[in-house]
């Protein structure tokens, strides 16, 4: 029995199903992770895995980035919590407003979650509001208001509406189909009760789907019309697209935006951001209220301020970089596919793609839900026995580091060759 085997017999009786998030559990057991460096993670057998779950997108910059581990342990050095103000928090929040022209203030806390819960709340505190729109299959964090109709784990797992969740609080979450901008007009257009429109502005929690052409200038300008808050969800997007997230690529400025992953290099820091009239109303100066006992600790924010810089320092190279061994990456993958006469679609931008096994294109939830995730499982469980780690659902996105190299890509092509032929058997 594998090392990982017994630690998860273990982690069962003490930990539910094991894991810490539901994502993490696949079949037959996960790997139990030992260390990790650069573009890789080891296990506790001692097995190396290329990463491309790389933290769900959070580790853009690799594992273990130096630049990151040298400011950490600078901090660890000076105190780990103060909760009270600091320096460093002003200059992070600097940072932050500087790479994203439309944020004029921001308030640190630590997950994605908490961002869109605190977006959520503010667009409701500001219009006087109930209602809030989201679109399918876009994942905002597991909290009531938008636990509905979720992708990533809640797709997965087959869970719409959380059980325990208030339905009291999720008939006030309106659903639109994703890439769908003229049905978001008739909501609005019907319902005057509408606080605020959250979105990805590329759906990375349904396998990838990306924004039609002018679906977001569409949406912006039908909120703007109707006076409702944009939400541009950018915990996954945020420093991944652009140095500036998804609005920076797609010139759109939204109202309040919510950034975490790619922020932290793998620690825990997060941000909800916007307009200064908006975000004036958090407490104590305004009556929204959001507070957290760890929001703004130092270490996170050192590993944030050292983060932006360094995307900051190397933008030139690192996007390009990425997007050139996605797009090697990617047609690699489609070709195998394709000589192998399996049907499929690869959906890629920047550093991130997904492989659905369906002839049909994949533009939205029903879409993505419709390709053979079966097909998927097997191809995921083979590419692990191969050494290369993704996320073990179709509803997750492969996502690249700067720390892969042309050899890694190699590898992994060939790993992909050897799990597609056994997705055609
Ligand atoms: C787009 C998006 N928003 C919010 C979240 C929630 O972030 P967290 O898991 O840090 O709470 C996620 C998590 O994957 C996400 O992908």
């Amino acid at each position: 029995m594998s090392k990982s085997q017994k630690l998860f017999n273990e982690s069962k009786k003490v930990i539910p199903s094991g894991v810490n998030s539901p994502v993490r559990y696949f079949e037959p057991y996960p790997f139990f992770a030992k260390k990790s460096n650069g573009a890789y993670i080891w296990d506790e057998d001692n097995q190396r895995y290329i990463d491309f779950c790389n933290g769900y997108g959070a580790l853009l910059l690799g594992h273990r980035r130096k630049e990151v581990l040298s400011a950490v342990s600078k901090q660890l050095t000076q105190g780990t919590m103060f909760c009270t103000p600091t320096q460093s928090e002003i200059e992070l929040s600097k940072l932050i407003v500087s790479n994203f022209p439309s944020i004029q203030k921001v308030r640190l806390v630590n997950t994605g979650g908490e961002a869109t819960m605190t977006a959520i709340r503010l667009a409701r505190g500001f219009t006087k509001k109930k209602k809030i729109i989201k679109f399918e299959g876009c994942y905002h964090g597991a909290h009531d208001s938008v636990l509905v109709k979720a992708g990533s784990g809640s797709a997965h797992n087959g869970i719409s509406v959380s059980d325990g969740g208030l339905d009291e609080v999720s008939k006030n979450t309106l659903v639109v189909q994703y890439n769908n901008s003229e049905e978001l007009e008739r909501i609005i257009s019907k319902n005057k009760d509408i606080a605020g429109v959250i979105v990805e502005p590329i759906l990375a929690n349904m396998g990838l789907i990306l924004p039609e052409k002018n679906f977001l200038s569409e949406i912006r300008k039908i909120t703007k019309d109707n006076d409702v808050p944009l939400i541009f969800d950018e915990v996954v997007t945020g420093f991944r697209i652009s140095p500036g997230g998804a609005q920076q690529h797609f010139r759109i400025k939204p109202d309040i935006t919510t950034l975490a992953k790619a922020l932290g290099s793998g620690f825990a820091v997060a941000a909800v951001g916007g307009k200064k009239e908006i975000m004036d109303l958090l407490s104590p100066g305004g009556k929204v209220y959001q507070a957290s006992t760890y929001a703004g600790n130092p270490t996170s924010v050192s590993a944030a301020i050292a983060s932006i810089k360094t995307i900051n320092k190397i933008k030139n190279k690192l996007y390009s970089k990425l997007e050139k061994y996605n797009i090697m990456l990617t047609h690699a993958i489609d070709d195998i596919a394709t000589d192998l006469k399996i049907p499929h679609q690869i959906n890629f931008t920047s550093s991130m793609f997904q492989i659905f096994f369906t002839d049909k294109p994949v533009v939205d939830y029903i879409s993505s839900m419709n390709a053979d995730a079966k097909k998927f499982k097997k191809m995921f469980s083979i590419l692990l026995k191969n050494g290369v780690f993704i996320a073990p659902s179709q509803f997750e996105v492969v996502f690249l580091s700067d720390a892969h190299t042309k050899t890694d890509l190699e590898n992994t092509i060939n790993a992909y060759d050897v799990a597609l032929k056994s997705v055609k058997n």
